[in-house]
């Protein structure tokens, strides 16, 4: 059986979590392939809503197995807080049960973070992801595997210690890192965590091979890759596609479907250009501010908002070939006079249907747009009355009324990706599948 991948097509916080959650009904592995703690996802168990930033969203589908993968940077200490909220609310402890890190994992530490403090440039989450890839890069990191061959060496760690103290001082950050604490750090690492830490590739090749589907799930989104997003504002790793198979130690084949999750508008954290952004102050930015809670889920900041950017989106499309979408938050829409799509850009009198590469000449676009009427806002029980229509009379976006299907049928149209399911609330059931999609639970009552 196959892996599917599931890949924020913005720039992050997407709404990934709830569509990982629907698809982890018929999965038996979810796996996190790149990034760290810098993502956020809300996860719902029972009447509880977690938050959590490493463990996998398939937390909460029990006969899932998770994998923190090859191509992640892991802090030891915020998987703790999180396993043991996790404990607090379920119970388990799937730690070396259904719970596992890679042997090629980089660990985030201390150093990490106090480096991270010092930059002034990108608005990174100051979790230490960059320069944790960094280490990895320059072939000085430790990886998770590493511990047991590393930890009685002292002059390993003396010399590691050194060259950390060298750059916290290169960067100004007085802290001192000393090679006593390095080595209780890992000591504390490999008792926590000796019992998760697997060949986990190998694990998922199994997997495979004995006919489990796997979710590959993706963080941050396609505009924050490290080689395709708009650098130098974009996180530390390959968060497309090409890295979801590798980053998790499988071959891309093993892939079928590659689903995209794109808000039904932009939001932005962080630094770095962004032509559709609208005043976080005024109208309809501060309308989706506002309605969609567009507060980072890592940090609290507020998210700049903007319309919904086609330009942005194909380009996301080039990288991922994606078989289906899923648009999030329309119901945040709901209440505004009119709507609007960035269609293209101008930058300097020339029209522009592409992303210029340098987040220089992106900064000097203003944006393109066509405008639709817009809809209704509508409560939150309304909302779900729909999607309950929609699932109970199997017309799927048929229950949308024609200004929000004008909409969503306008965005396939621009975009040229067909779209699987359409959320229009927080809530579990607030969600609208097309027919006989993938997303479509009619056939599959087991889902919810
Ligand atoms: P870093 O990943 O902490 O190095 O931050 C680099 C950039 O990516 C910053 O603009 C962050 O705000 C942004 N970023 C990192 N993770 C996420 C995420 O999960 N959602 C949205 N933006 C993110």
């Amino acid at each position: 059986m196959p892996a599917t991948v599931i890949l924020g097509a913005q720039w992050g916080d997407e709404g990934k979590g709830k569509a990982i959650d629907q698809l982890s009904a018929n999965s038996t592995w979810a796996v996190r392939f790149q990034g760290g703690n810098n993502a956020g996802h809300t996860v719902v168990y029972g009447d509880t809503t977690l938050k959590l930033h490493q463990i996998p969203s398939g937390v909460s589908a029990l006969h899932c197995s998770m994998i923190l993968g090859d191509g992640m940077v892991i802090d030891p200490w915020v998987l703790e807080e999180e396993l043991d909220r996790w404990h607090k609310i379920s119970g388990e402890r799937p730690e070396g049960k259904r719970l596992f890190i890679s042997e090629r994992a980089s660990i985030i530490l201390p150093f990490h973070k106090l480096y991270d403090s010092a930059d002034k440039v990108v608005g990174t989450t100051g979790r230490g992801i960059g320069p944790a890839y960094r280490d990895r890069i320059e072939r000085v990191g430790i990886r998770f595997g590493d511990i047991v061959n590393i930890v009685d060496d002292v002059d390993y760690l003396r010399n590691n210690a050194e060259r950390m103290n060298r750059q916290l001082n290169s960067v100004g950050v007085d802290s001192e890192i000393e090679w006593e604490k390095l080595q209780k750090d890992l000591r504390w690492i490999l008792e926590r965590y000796g019992d998760s830490i697997k060949s986990t590739g190998l694990m998922i090749d199994f997997a495979l091979k004995n006919g489990e589907n796997v979710l590959l799930e993706g963080a941050q989104g396609a505009m924050l890759d490290i080689d395709q997003g708009t650098y130098p504002f974009v996180t530390s790793s390959v968060t497309c596609r090409a890295n979801a198979t590798h980053g998790a130690g499988i071959h891309p084949g093993h892939v079928e479907e590659c689903f995209g999750i794109t808000k039904a508008y932009t939001t932005r954290v962080g630094n770095g250009p962004f032509p559709s952004e609208l005043s976080l102050e005024e109208g309809a930015g501060m309308h989706m501010a506002k309605i969609g809670n567009e507060f980072g889920t890592t940090t609290g900041r507020p998210r700049r908002t903007g319309w919904l950017d086609i330009v942005a989106l194909k380009e996301s499309n080039r990288l991922n070939g994606y078989t289906g979408l899923v648009l999030t938050k329309l119901d945040v829409l709901g209440g505004l006079d009119e709507i609007k799509i960035c269609i293209g850009y101008e930058m300097e009198g020339k029209l522009l249907q592409i992303m210029p590469t340098t987040s220089k000449e992106l900064a000097k676009c203003d944006p393109i747009y066509e405008t639709h009427k817009g809809f209704e806002a509508m409560t939150e029980s309304e909302w779900i009355e729909m999607a309950n229509e929609s699932r109970n009379n199997n017309i799927g976006f048929g229950a949308l009324n024609e200004d929000m299907l004008n909409y969503v049928r306008r965005i396939e149209k621009l975009a040229g990706i067909p779209i699987v399911s359409i959320g229009v609330g927080p809530d579990r059931d607030a969600s609208i599948a097309s027919v006989g999609g993938p997303f479509d639970i009619s056939n599959n009552k087991e889902m919810f």
